[in-house]
């Protein structure tokens, strides 16, 4: 899946001290695409190629997880070829790279009400899914049909339902008790977001597990943004780590 292996010097990081958790927003496809008088789709099939790279680096530097936002809820609103032509995406680049991305040892998994997209896309993403459980590496979520806003209402409904069939008390109800009831149940909070395209919103994304990242936004579109790019990216938190750590 990873696509060929590039050559970045990565001996500048500091493996101690990566972010555990990524979480991305990848933003920019469409403008990329403007940029060289492309369709919007064109945008997003490079962008596929940037979340090869993506995974792959992440993957190489032992970062344990890489949260994708690959389809929010707002999405459905585009067009109705657009959002044809990322569900084909999503099920053609699942295709293609589920062999690979499994012999990589990488968990796929999804956040997001998956339910809700055409059975052909839910059939190749369960199937991911049930297949890549038990691998040990990176563990790759994909945001898909994802709303952070829903994700709590989501979550307040499954704890209110436990307390009515009494298996939870009201003062059991706890942070912990919310996180596991988010679609990242059992996964560490992300501890840097990357939003890319020069926008420096959140845009409903993992607001509850958001509340202590460290934030990082560029200029650069998401098919422009290369492992050097990444690697700059990492860099910067290291810093920023490094201030903190010197208070
Ligand atoms: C934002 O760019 C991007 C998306 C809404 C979709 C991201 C999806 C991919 C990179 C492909 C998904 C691939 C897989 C394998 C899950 P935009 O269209 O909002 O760009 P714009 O703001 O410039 O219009």
């Amino acid at each position: 899946m990873f696509g060929k292996k590039k050559k970045v010097d990565l001996t500048e990081l500091d493996r101690e001290r990566l972010p555990v958790h990524v979480a991305v927003i990848m933003d920019g496809n469409g403008r990329w695409a403007k940029k060289r008088l492309l369709p919007r789709v064109a945008g997003h099939s490079a962008g596929v190629s940037t979340v090869k790279k993506i995974m792959r680096m992440s993957s190489d530097l032992g970062i344990r997880y890489l949260t994708l936002y690959a389809f929010s809820t707002e999405n459905w609103k585009r067009p109705k070829e657009e959002v044809s032509a990322l569900m084909r995406l999503v099920i053609d680049s699942l295709r293609r790279e589920l062999e690979e991305m499994h012999e990589e040892n990488v968990v796929f998994n999804t956040l997001g009400e998956i339910s809700q997209f055409p059975d052909e896309v839910v059939d190749v993403l369960v199937n991911a899914k049930e297949k890549t459980k038990n691998n040990t590496g990176i563990t790759v979520n994909f945001a898909l049909n994802y709303g952070a806003r829903s994700e709590i209402v989501r979550a307040v409904r499954k704890i209110a339902h436990k307390v009515e069939q009494k298996e939870l008390s009201i003062d059991q109800i706890d942070e912990e008790q919310i996180s596991q009831n988010l679609y990242t149940v059992g996964q560490p909070d992300p501890d840097f977001l990357i939003r890319t395209s020069g926008e420096e919103r959140l845009s409903n994304y993992l607001l509850y597990q958001l509340a202590y990242a460290e934030f990082y936004f560029t200029p650069v579109y998401w098919p422009d943004f290369t492992e050097t790019e990444y690697k700059k990216a990492l860099l910067e938190f290291q810093n920023r780590k490094r201030r903190y750590g010197g208070l």
